[in-house]
């Protein structure tokens, strides 16, 4: 059983490594971050993500986990090494390969000093070619060795979600291996096979079209979140069509598939607005025009100022009204606020002039930069509370289960926008005013113009 080192403990690397020590490999983790090393060695996850933490907790404790801050440590002491750390973006969507570049010239390091082959993989996000004219190169001058001789070399794309990231990375639809040569794939396949008992597909394939499925998948999902999104505004403007409804229909259909079809406030989190703007960079400067990733943006840009707009619209004079939003996470089971559509609306509503308060069951509000004036609250009841409207940003199951009492008990005038379509619209119509995204308001909803019979 190979002994593995990971290079990162972000949702990627630390998934990967409790995964990994659950099922007996001896794993060593390594991160710069001093605060992270004493979390994990507490056995604290250091985000919100309740099943990695039971897993951490199980893995530290038996010692088939260990973290440490020298990477060159955790290199030597393993016979493969996982390259997990963040590729931001530049300003302007370009991705940033700093960190990447920096993990690498320190295996390189490592390698140098070490006998024997060892292999190497980027489980980190990079646009196609970077493995093999960027990676390689820096990989092979600190080693003074040549890949596929000195060591092996993979890109192996992670496909898990925040808030399930144990049970994707335990149970994905399939394993993409991206090889250097066959000797390095062969290695991984090896490891992947015995680590799901053959029971998962195992796709091999260039480094660079590895690298590519990575982008094309987060693409594809991101665009059917904006296709849902672009119906949903048509669906708002006819009498009797309902965009759930709608997308059932649809999704019905296994060509299509219903999975990524709920509208919504528009999609965060630090994969696809990333993803989709570093690949559209990345075809840009290759001379290509890349006209439907763009769409896919900029519908998802309007979609959270839409939902804002709603609550404008529904509140008319908006200077002192209090705008409750329940949800502040990009989506359920993660603290994370990156690219939240939450803070986008609180931020259209703010410079507006209302008064907008927050409760989301577990981001605290000293996560959320830039949001001073933003209130946050400790419960549901406390953020409704005189509230003239309240708009659901998250689908958490504590929001589901809210009847239109909750509402209506507290806030000084129930105006509700379902922004995650998580009411019926028959039972909240009849008892308060209820906008949904995807359904058709009349009160809010400007006239369409018959331009055929004008
Ligand atoms: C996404 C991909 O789903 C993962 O396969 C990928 O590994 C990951 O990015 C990554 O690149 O690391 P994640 O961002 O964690 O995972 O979350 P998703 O569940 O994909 O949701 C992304 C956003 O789309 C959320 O804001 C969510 O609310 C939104 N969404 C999703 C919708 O608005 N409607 C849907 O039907 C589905």
């Amino acid at each position: 059983m190979s002994n593995i080192s990971i290079i990162g403990t972000g949702y990627v690397g630390l998934s990967a490594a409790v995964c990994f020590a659950s099922r007996g490999y001896q794993v060593i983790a390594s991160t710069r971050s001093a605060d992270k090393i004493t979390q994990i060695r507490a056995q604290k996850a250091p985000f919100y993500e309740p099943a990695l933490e039971r897993m951490l907790s199980q893995t530290v404790e038996s010692g088939s986990l260990k973290v440490v801050s020298d990477r060159a440590e955790a290199i030597l002491r393993s016979d493969m090494t996982f390259i997990s750390v963040a590729t931001p973006n530049h300003a302007d969507g370009s991705i940033n390969l700093t960190y990447v570049n920096e993990a690498c010239e320190e295996v390189g390091d490592a390698l140098c000093d070490k006998k024997g082959y060892h292999l190497v993989v980027v489980k980190s996000t990079v646009v196609p070619g970077t493995t093999h004219a960027v990676l390689r190169p820096i990989l092979e001058h600190a080693a003074n060795k040549t890949a596929g001789d000195g060591f092996g070399l993979c890109v192996n794309p992670e496909f898990l979600r925040q808030g399930s990231s144990v049970h994707d990375t335990l149970h994905p639809d399939r394993v993409v291996i991206g090889e250097y040569d066959a000797r390095s794939g062969k290695q991984l396949h090896e490891l992947y096979d015995d680590f799901y008992s053959g029971a998962v597909p195992i796709m091999r394939m260039s480094l660079a079209s590895a690298e590519m499925v990575k982008y094309a998948s987060n693409s594809f999902l991101a665009m059917k979140v904006s296709y849902a999104n672009e119906i949903a505004g048509v669906c708002e403007r006819v009498p009797g069509v309902d965009i759930t409804e709608v997308m059932d229909g649809v999704g019905v259909d296994p060509r299509i598939n219903r999975k990524f079809l709920n509208a919504g406030p528009g999609f965060g989190g630090s994969c696809f607005p990333k993803d989709v703007s570093a690949l559209m960079r990345f075809a840009e400067s290759r001379g290509c025009t890349t006209s439907l990733l763009r769409a896919v943006l900029d519908v998802n840009t309007a979609q959270a100022l839409h939902v804002a707009e709603q609550a404008l619209t529904a509140l008319g004079t908006v200077s002192g009204k209090r705008v409750a939003l329940l949800g502040l996470a990009f989506k359920p089971q993660t603290d994370d606020t990156r690219e939240a559509p939450a803070l986008k609306i609180a931020r259209k509503l703010m410079d507006a002039g209302a008064d907008v308060c927050a409760y989301d069951p577990v981001v605290v509000k000293a996560d959320v930069p830039g949001f001073g004036t933003l209130h946050s609250t400790r419960s549901i009841d406390e953020c409704l509370r005189d509230a003239d409207c309240c708009i659901i940003v998250t689908e958490w199951d504590q929001f589901k289960a809210l009847t239109p009492g909750d509402f209506t008990r507290q806030m000084a005038a129930p105006v509700v926008i379902d922004a995650r379509r998580i009411f019926d619209p028959v039972t909240f119509r009849s008892k308060l005013t209820y906008i949904a995204v995807g359904l058709y308001a009349p009160e809010s909803t400007p006239r369409m113009t018959h331009t055929l019979l004008s």
